[in-house]
């Protein structure tokens, strides 16, 4: 166990919220008493009893004072303007050539390294590509996975097979068999002239990887919209590598041993969006 945690029983006001709050029954101790970190080997460093000690009598060694902030409410977005930059949130794909800074990039990850995580594991992993020639790897890499699964799909023999199969592959087949075509003539599908690219990973071991990374990208999605960033998922980079057994996109991108389950790609818009629309009927079942 690489940290400690315990009680400074001068400061503690045995309010019992450390005991509450922690998700890991940590805390042993009855109401009106100084809490004991008995289990604290069970302890997953969210530091939600450091959060919550109104007297900063919980010790633990991953959250030095420094760690440790005051949230500023003054700060908070209004519940109003939370959805407005939800629905103000779209997909933009019309970017200009010229690059994202650095520390706007920075943000985003920010954000996007914020979100939570299961068991709070805090393992995903953010590559952050700008580089032209990699950007276009990626996107190379992408289409020849697709291009021999079109070769597949349209395969005589194993067509009548597959359309029982995978049956809902063949509504993407057009786009796949378009794909190769218009990389070669310097139209990216793919990547659609995105000037960086983040891709979200988490190590293979991890069981709740594909979730986590998820979560991140969605943070950092609502940060690009609020920093006037336009962003898309880059469904295709994570399909191809999820297709391929996921080890070519991490040789390309040098994690070994880390899966990509998200991807973003972000560039200056072209075109900022003056109106949302409203989405389909929302589906809700209130029991
Ligand atoms: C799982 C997933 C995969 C996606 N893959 C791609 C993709 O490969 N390329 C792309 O341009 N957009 C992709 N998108 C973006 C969707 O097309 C987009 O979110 C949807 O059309 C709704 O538009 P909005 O994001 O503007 O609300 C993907 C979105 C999700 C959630």
């Amino acid at each position: 166990m690489e940290y400690a945690i315990y009680i400074d029983g001068q400061k503690c006001i045995k309010c019992g919220k450390c005991a509450l709050l922690c998700p890991a029954a940590v805390f042993t101790g009855g109401e009106k008493e100084i809490p004991s970190a008995e289990y604290a080997r069970r302890c997953i460093k969210c530091g939600h009893c450091v959060a919550i000690c109104p007297s900063a009598a919980v010790f633990h060694s991953t959250f030095p004072a420094e760690k440790v902030h005051l949230i500023n409410r003054e700060l908070m977005p209004s519940p109003e303007q939370v959805l407005e930059l939800i629905k103000s949130r779209r997909s933009n794909r019309a970017f200009t050539t010229v690059p994202i800074e650095q520390n706007i990039l920075q943000k985003i990850v920010e954000a996007a390294h914020r979100a939570p995580t299961a068991t709070n594991a805090q393992q995903v992993a953010f590559t952050v590509v700008t580089s032209p020639e990699k950007l276009r790897e990626i996107s190379t890499f992408t289409v020849s996975v697709f291009t021999s699964i079109a070769k597949k799909l349209s395969n005589p023999i194993l067509k009548p097979i597959l359309k029982l199969i995978i049956g809902p592959a063949y509504r993407y087949l057009p786009a796949f068999q378009r794909m190769q075509k218009q990389l070669a003539e310097g139209d990216d599908p793919i990547l659609r002239g995105a000037t960086a690219v983040i891709l979200f990973h988490a190590p293979s071991s991890i069981m709740f990887g594909k979730e986590d990374c998820n979560l991140a990208y969605q943070n950092g999605s609502l940060m690009a919209e609020a920093l006037g960033v336009a962003q898309f998922y880059t469904g295709f980079v994570c399909s191809a590598s999820s297709k391929s057994g996921h080890k070519k996109l991490s040789r390309i991108l040098g994690i070994d041993g880390n899966i990509v389950y998200a991807g973003m790609a972000l560039g200056i818009p072209k075109h900022k969006f003056k109106k949302y629309i409203d989405k389909q009927e929302v589906m809700i079942n209130y029991l």
